[in-house]
């Protein structure tokens, strides 16, 4: 089976829950200690094994493909002062994926955004890892990205990943359906059927997608034909309901934290508890909060 090389990141929205920041900061490129949110989602992908990764971007995310760059006045600079495990750490980000974007001109939808990295990706398998959701998996564990392409490279089928979230808050997430089965404690579904953001009584599954795919290429002719949807926009997850029903789709329960970090709460969460576990911050931070918490 084709191992899966490629990731696809649409970082093309506007970043509205976080204005005023997001005006000129693309909410990928807001920290999370002292690294930006995108590089979470860059590690995830890279020790999956992909080696390409594909932004589709929308206007003024000149900032992201900076990032990748070199920035020779800042390296020269700390190379100077000596600093030299920083410049190691700078080239080591730069180097650790082919790192290439493609513009998605019209805010048409996630499906479309995908769509859009069509001419990069090509006829080969992607992963999919929308760009405001961190995932930390446990120490020396598979990324979920990881259990992703696996499940995908050893049944040829393409695999999301689901969580269980209160029937409250399936409105707030594709939701998948299907027949449920227990492998090596996961649970999968076998998906007959999708729905994007379903209303109060539209769906019995409380299996959301928390923004976890690998595709096989054919989930681009599948939205190349998909309607607009919801909110009149081309949705992912119609095109999934096609792949379900033709060549298959799976879904399965993954071992990892999530922070939903294009949230304002989820990215609060996320600095405190990476915070905790960041050597410079850890001990200072453990410290201020117990301090904090009986005035609260
Ligand atoms: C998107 C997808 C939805 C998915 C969610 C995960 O929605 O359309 O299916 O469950 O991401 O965060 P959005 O949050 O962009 O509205």
């Amino acid at each position: 089976m084709a191992k899966v090389r490629k990731a696809v990141i649409p970082a093309a929205g506007l970043g509205t829950r976080f204005l005023p920041a997001t005006k000129t900061v693309p909410k990928e490129m807001l920290p999370i200690v002292d690294r930006p949110i995108l590089l979470y989602i860059v590690e995830e992908a890279v020790r999956a094994g992909i080696e390409d990764i594909i932004l589709v971007a929308g206007r003024g995310k000149a900032s992201i493909e900076d990032f990748f760059d070199v920035s020779y006045e800042l390296e020269d600079k700390l190379e100077r002062d000596g600093k030299h495990e920083w410049v190691t750490s700078l080239k080591q980000i730069r180097s650790m994926a082919n790192v290439m974007s493609i513009r998605q001109k019209q805010p048409l939808g996630l499906g479309h955004a995908v769509g859009t990295a069509r001419p990069i990706v090509g006829n080969e398998p992607f992963a999919v890892l929308l760009g405001d959701e961190i995932m930390i998996s446990p120490k020396g564990e598979a990324t979920v990205t990881e259990q992703l392409a696996r499940s995908f490279e050893t049944t040829g089928l393409s695999t999301v990943a689901m969580m269980e979230v209160p029937a409250e808050e399936t409105s707030k997430y594709g939701i998948v359906e299907g027949e449920i089965s227990k492998v090596d404690g996961a649970t999968l579904l076998r998906v007959s059927n999708v729905i994007e953001k379903p209303t109060a009584g539209q769906t019995t599954s409380r299996f959301a997608l928390p923004g976890r795919y690998v595709f096989d290429a054919s989930i681009f002719d599948h939205i190349k034909v998909t309607a607009p949807g919801r909110n009149g926009e081309i949705q992912l997850t119609d095109a999934m309901v096609a792949i379900a029903k033709s060549k298959g789709l799976i879904a399965t329960t993954f071992k990892a934290r999530r922070f939903d970090a294009g949230d304002k709460i989820g990215y609060l969460q996320a600095n405190i508890e990476l915070g905790l576990e960041h050597p410079d911050t850890g001990t200072a931070l453990r410290a201020y909060l117990k301090r904090l918490a009986p005035t609260l």
